[in-house]
């Protein structure tokens, strides 16, 4: 059984990032087979959203997951070695990913390396700006297997918020057919990475 963990990159409460994951978990879960998906809301552990404490080290120095020194970060560490790949969710603020998710992604540096992802923003251009400079990061210090289809939810003007339960709206659940294309090419990298 594979694990992929969904991160959002979303503090907003409310906001519409609780709703958007609430419509792609199940796609994602219906999707792949034989895997364990589970959903990572930032506002709950295993994610060390906050100050980067524990200035002792760099998290680059620290090879065994199980060495961090600070706790929290330990229990996400083993999280995240735990995961085969990554759905990473985010909004597109004043033109970047949000410093949510990139503070969530500097408390690790090893235990990112070369797995794969896929990356899906939103935002009221899609978010692309966000997805440019994620992907970037993603596939440049973290070295991750990324699919070359991401998902870019532009909002329609006038669509109002996402609700966090309940049916997603029609104009939400017109991008499955994105999502779906960049879950095959997902598949093919973690088949990819699970026989290496
Ligand atoms: C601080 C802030 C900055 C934003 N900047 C952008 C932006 O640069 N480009 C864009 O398309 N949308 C931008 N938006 C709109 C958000 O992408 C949109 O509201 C999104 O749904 C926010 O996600 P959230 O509710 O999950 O936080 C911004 C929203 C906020 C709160």
């Amino acid at each position: 059984m594979s694990k992929v963990a969904l991160i959002m990159g979303s503090l907003r409460r409310p906001g519409n990032g609780i709703g958007i994951a609430n419509w792609l978990t199940p796609i994602l879960r219906n999707n792949l087979e034989q895997t364990d998906v589970v959903f990572l809301d930032s506002t709950k552990p295993p994610l060390p959203l906050g100050p980067i404490v524990d200035g002792t080290h760099v998290p680059a120095d620290v090879r065994d997951p199980t060495q961090h020194p600070n706790p929290t970060v330990r229990e996400f560490a083993s999280f995240i070695t735990s995961c085969n790949g990554f759905v990473f969710l985010s909004p597109e603020y004043n033109g970047s990913y949000s410093g949510e998710m990139k503070n969530t992604l500097d408390h690790l540096y090893w235990e990112w390396q070369k797995k794969p992802a896929l990356v899906v923003t939103y935002g009221g251009g899609g978010g692309t700006r966000a997805a440019t400079q994620l992907r970037g990061l993603l596939e440049g210090p973290f070295k991750m297997k990324l699919t070359e289809k991401g998902v870019a939810i532009k909002w329609p003007k006038g669509a109002g918020t996402v609700p966090p339960d309940g049916e997603a709206p029609e104009w939400l659940q017109g991008f499955e057919p994105e999502v779906l294309a960049a879950i095959e090419e997902f598949k093919r990298l973690l088949a990819q990475q699970n026989s290496a």
